[in-house]
């Protein structure tokens, strides 16, 4: 099924009154951020979409696609899921190898992708390299978020993706973004991460269980995030340097950052 739309409909805050966004309409090759404090509602907001909620969920929202109330097959069938969510609780019982879980998973989904191009994907998005012998146990948080990237990307390849945080993880963001907002999907991401909310063309902000409002990003702001974006990459060369065991007495700040 081809998306052209998802609209969110708004539902209640917290407190059962009506959130202030009504309606928020999204299409192929949109990224959104969503933004607000701890318990705000954002990861319920995420929860929403991937379910397609129907009024059936806290926050009373739907969600239509395309313009119409999406039919049961849709929301329930596994086999037609239309949102790859990337969550933020995300550990892995599989007892296998890394090339073992992905066969396993394209194998699933019917995607005819050789294990190693999924894994070289996940490796231009982390600094610690997964090796496809490795156990899936092994991964560190940046290695497993970076994975399931690489997964949505190439095996899933659902036209609406959504994730919570990648920031923690210690990631090349930009990189995963560019990837993710390259094949015209609409992509939805949980951050509190400037690098990553300027570079998405609207931020949803999240107050109270509730969409408050809604913030489209300026020009300016995106001369910020190309700031922020080699501020980024000179973290995290520093911080594999801390790990080497290196000294940083000798650094000075990356040139062409100016406040
Ligand atoms: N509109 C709402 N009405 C009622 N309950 C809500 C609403 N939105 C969120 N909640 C509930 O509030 C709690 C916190 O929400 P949620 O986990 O989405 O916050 P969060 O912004 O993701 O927080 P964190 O930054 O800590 O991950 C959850 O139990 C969620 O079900
Ligand atoms: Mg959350």
């Amino acid at each position: 099924m081809r998306v052209r739309e998802l609209t969110v409909l708004g539902g209640t805050d917290k407190d059962g009154r009506p959130e202030p966004v009504r309606r928020l309409t999204l299409r192929p090759g949109d990224v959104v951020a969503i933004v607000g404090p701890t318990g705000s509602g954002k990861s319920a907001l995420l929860r929403d979409v991937e379910l397609l909620a129907q009024g059936d969920t806290v926050t009373g929202r739907r969600v239509l696609i395309n313009g119409e109330r999406p039919p049961e097959s849709l929301r329930f069938d596994p086999e037609r899921r239309l949102v790859a969510h990337v969550t933020q609780t995300m550990g892995f019982l599989a007892d296998c190898s890394v090339r073992e879980f992905v066969e396993l998973h394209a194998e699933s989904r019917g995607a005819d992708v050789d294990p190693e191009e999924v894994i070289e994907l996940a490796n231009r998005f982390t600094g610690e390299p997964i090796h496809p012998d490795m156990h899936m146990t092994e991964l560190s948080g940046g290695q497993s978020r970076s994975l399931m990237i690489a997964d949505v990307l190439l095996i899933s390849d659902s036209p609406v993706v959504l994730i919570d945080e990648i920031e923690n993880a210690g990631i090349r963001k930009r990189e995963a973004l560019e990837e993710l907002t390259r094949h015209d999907r609409i992509v939805l991401l949980v951050t509190h991460d400037p690098a990553v909310a300027l570079r998405s063309r609207l931020r949803i902000v999240m107050r109270n269980g509730a969409m408050t409002e809604l913030v489209e990003t300026s020009e300016r702001e995106r001369e910020v995030a190309d700031v922020l974006d080699l501020v980024d990459e000179w973290w995290l060369e520093l911080r594999d340097r801390v790990r080497r065991g290196e000294r940083l007495d000798d650094v000075k700040p990356p040139s062409g950052v100016r406040a």
